[in-house]
């Protein structure tokens, strides 16, 4: 039995349609029952017979912080896919995170240990990986984190999350982790995660930024997943990102891809200086979510760029083009766009 956790969100949901073409017994973990309508939104871009192929997954209630609730999902399972996480780079969500990417990754790899589970693949992120001072050196896996870096709380709870990974490995379990890039697919439009960057650019985003880093297709990310699931590597990472691309270009691909106009200002150091802090006024003010942390501005205009070599070379591995990425998925952003009007 293979379990999926975070299957109602964008990795797990294209990883559970991939998994279904060849496995017959896949359990999946799900914490609000109107997100499973989303995993079926997915499947009906692959397949006319959505419904059928989704019912074929095991679903059970359960949290990852919740150690009860996860412990009758592990009944019987051999492989585990950990994609489950908080994604928001929000400093006032800190705690949140740490509790969900740190304490659920640990729930997660103890009870892989004392299941005894053949293995655990966990999605991790190239936030978790370090950067150099000089910009144009490529970032591998072995480049080294400094916590002393002005790190954004999620990168801090998704390294924390690694660790308890590593020590997973340490009691028994083999595992790999895989670093992605911002990943680029379709069905999450409202989601505030990345699939919601296209309605984003779609509704309007007037400024660019020059700052750079890596980019992947939905489809390789799992594709990686479950060829380092198969194969016989263990206790090791792999970036996953097919190409380094400024916001700027991103945002040249998406809108033309959207058939709108490219964003004609750029969002100068200045301007992002201002726009965070402005951002923190009125979420001091109005209570309303943060949309532009500090880090976010950092992130913004850094340039890193990212070797996915050790992956393609390892298991020959070819990427999408970031080109093709974009044009597949705004296209669906504009059929559904289309159905939904
Ligand atoms: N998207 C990216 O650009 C990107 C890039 C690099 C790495 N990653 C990593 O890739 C993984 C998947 O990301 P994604 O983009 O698919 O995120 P997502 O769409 O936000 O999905 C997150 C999933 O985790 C689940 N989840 C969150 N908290 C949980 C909890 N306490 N217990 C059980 N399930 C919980 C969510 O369930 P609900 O549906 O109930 O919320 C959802 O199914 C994450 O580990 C993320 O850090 C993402």
């Amino acid at each position: 039995m293979i379990l999926v956790t975070g299957g109602t969100g964008l990795v797990g949901s294209h990883l559970l349609y991939k998994l279904l073409q060849t496995n017959t017994s896949v359990r999946a973990i799900y914490r609000r029952a109107h997100k499973l309508e989303l995993v079926k939104k997915v499947f009906s871009y692959y397949t006319a017979d959505a419904e059928a192929l989704y019912q074929k997954i095991e679903w059970i209630e359960a949290d990852i912080t919740d150690v009860p609730s996860l412990v009758v999902a592990f009944k019987n399972v051999d492989h585990v896919y950990h994609c489950a996480a908080f994604v928001s780079f929000e400093p006032d969500k800190y705690h949140q995170l740490r509790k969900i990417n740190i304490e659920g990754t640990a729930n997660v790899v103890n009870l892989c240990v004392s299941h005894r589970i053949k293995k655990l693949a966990y999605v991790s992120s190239i936030a978790t990986i370090g950067h150099h001072q000089n910009p144009q050196e490529l970032i591998v896996e072995d480049t080294n984190w400094n916590q002393e870096d002005d790190n954004s709380v999620y990168a801090i709870t998704k390294y924390g999350a690694e660790i308890e990974v590593w020590r997973g490995t340490q009691e028994g379990v083999d595992a790999v982790i895989i670093n992605p890039g911002i990943i680029i697919g379709p069905g999450f439009w409202n989601s505030g995660g990345s699939s919601s960057l296209i309605k984003k650019i779609y509704k309007g985003m007037p400024y660019y930024t020059h700052g750079v880093t890596g980019y992947v297709d939905v489809t390789d990310v799992v594709d990686a997943l479950v060829l380092l699931m198969q194969s016989a590597i263990k206790n090791e990472r792999f970036i996953v990102v097919s190409e380094n691309l400024s916001f700027k270009k991103f945002q040249e691909l998406t809108t033309s891809a959207l058939g709108i106009k490219p964003a004609s200002k750029e969002a100068t150091p200045f301007i992002l200086a201002i726009g965070w802090r402005l951002d923190w006024v009125s979420q001091m003010l109005t209570g309303k979510r943060r949309r532009l942390s500090k880090q976010m501005t950092k992130s913004a205009k850094s340039i890193t760029k990212f070797d996915a070599s050790k992956l393609i070379n390892t298991l020959d591995f070819e990427f999408k083009p970031m080109a093709t990425s974009i044009q597949e998925t705004c296209q669906l952003f504009l059929e559904d766009l289309k159905k939904d009007s």
